[in-house]
């Protein structure tokens, strides 16, 4: 791995994996090829904005004359494939841009690899990789006995976001098995931790409850996933870049599976020690309507990719649900910027109004 093209890595983890692989030491050319869409910051980069091993491109993965530019001109050997929308809520309101990004842009990425690599033959082949960054949401939903997903749990998506991402998922099982692409796959759990756009749970009850606003829990607040600190993931990708088997998948998580309920408390409790208030911060709570199709719970069954490659999470709920509060409150302008930028207002009238008004 010496040139790598990063796909989606102005978004919350590919802006981490981006920053955990160059300050871990390694001698890698990067590009990051993201389109900035609402989700995507240049702020999330600042850090290594300027690190001669770094190349930004302000480009889409849908476009089929680019992405192959970039990989004949920057010679990249491997592709870690981010690129996605990929918030829930967001596909039920509007699926059509879900299909766009997640599944023509995947594919126009592996043709472009599939023409690059296996018939320019710009790299030899034993040094190409293309690594596909998925979700355990393709597996669908648990119910409270059922075992935890294992590579083997037949797909079974149920959200427009969860659909895309399993077809994404098969096309690159296709463009392996069909012409020989080396691939690899990842399907991985909730991810939390710092610059994590607030749209998702847990950053948005912390900037809720900073703001004394309502913390909007959907339905009964009982369904479960399985949380993991974002490093850990990074850790989880980089290591199957390494020594992972070609053609195979591994699920990645943190082996543990509060309701979200529990999550939303133990954030409250977090804050009521870091930031005092006169009212607890649970009191902010608030039970709204629930998502559509709302999967109730995730597990993940992490024996292969413990017993193959060694790797497991480092951090526990707690310390990095600690870790991630204190992130927030110490970055004030980050969230300033991001909270102004990218339509959030609107999307927090959008989705919270109608569920009972907690915007
Ligand atoms: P994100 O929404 O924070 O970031 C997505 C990034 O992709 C943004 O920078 C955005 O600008 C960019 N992007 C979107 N469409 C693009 C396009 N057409 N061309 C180029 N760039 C584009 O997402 P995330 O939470 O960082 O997730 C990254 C990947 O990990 C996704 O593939 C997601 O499905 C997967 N994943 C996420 C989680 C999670 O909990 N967040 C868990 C498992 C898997
Ligand atoms: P989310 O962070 O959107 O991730 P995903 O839908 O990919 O799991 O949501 C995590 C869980 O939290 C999910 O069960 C939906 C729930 N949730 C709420 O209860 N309230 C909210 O405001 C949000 C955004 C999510």
């Amino acid at each position: 791995m010496q040139n790598i093209l990063v796909t989606g890595g102005a978004g919350f983890i590919g802006s981490n994996f981006i920053r955990y692989l160059l300050h871990s030491g390694s001698a890698i050319q990067l590009v990051n090829l993201d389109a900035l869409t609402y989700a995507g910051s240049l702020k999330n980069l600042t850090l290594i904005a300027s690190d001669a091993r770094y190349t930004f491109v302000h480009g889409n993965i849908c476009d089929s004359a680019l992405v192959p530019h970039l990989l004949r001109q920057h010679k990249i050997d491997t592709v870690v494939h981010f690129a996605a929308e990929s918030h829930v809520d967001r596909s039920i309101h509007n699926p059509g841009q879900f299909i766009t990004t997640n599944v023509v842009g995947t594919q126009t990425l592996l043709d472009a690899c599939r023409q690059v690599w296996l018939e320019e033959k710009t790299v030899p082949l034993a040094e190409v990789r293309f690594h596909h960054v998925s979700t355990d949401e393709v597996y669908g939903t648990l119910k409270p006995n059922d075992p935890a997903f294992s590579e083997a749990t037949p797909y079974a998506p149920n959200s427009p976001y969860a659909a895309s991402k399993a077809s994404s998922d098969h096309l690159v099982r296709a463009y392996h098995h069909t012409y020989g692409l080396p691939v690899t796959v990842t399907n991985c759990s909730n991810n939390y931790g710092p610059y994590q756009f607030p749209e998702k749970l847990i950053p948005l009850i912390i900037l809720n409850a900073l703001a004394g606003k309502p913390l909007p829990v959907y339905g009964d607040g009982q369904q479960i996933r399985d949380w993991l600190y974002v490093e850990d993931h990074c850790e989880a990708i980089r290591l199957v870049l390494a020594r992972g088997r070609i053609g195979e998948t591994y699920n990645i998580g943190g082996n543990n599976q509060p309701s979200n309920l529990e999550i939303v408390r133990q954030l409250c409790g977090l804050l009521d020690q870091l930031v005092p208030h006169s009212m607890p911060h649970e009191s902010l709570i608030r039970f709204v309507a629930d998502r559509p199709g709302h999967d109730r719970r995730y597990a993940i069954d992490l024996t292969k990719i413990q017993t193959e490659l060694g790797w497991q999470p480092r951090e526990s709920l707690t310390t990095g649900l600690r870790k991630t509060v204190e992130w927030y409150l110490s970055n004030p302008g980050w969230i300033e910027t991001i909270q102004r930028q990218n339509n959030y207002q609107q999307w927090v009238q959008n989705n919270y109004q109608q569920r009972g008004g907690t915007s």
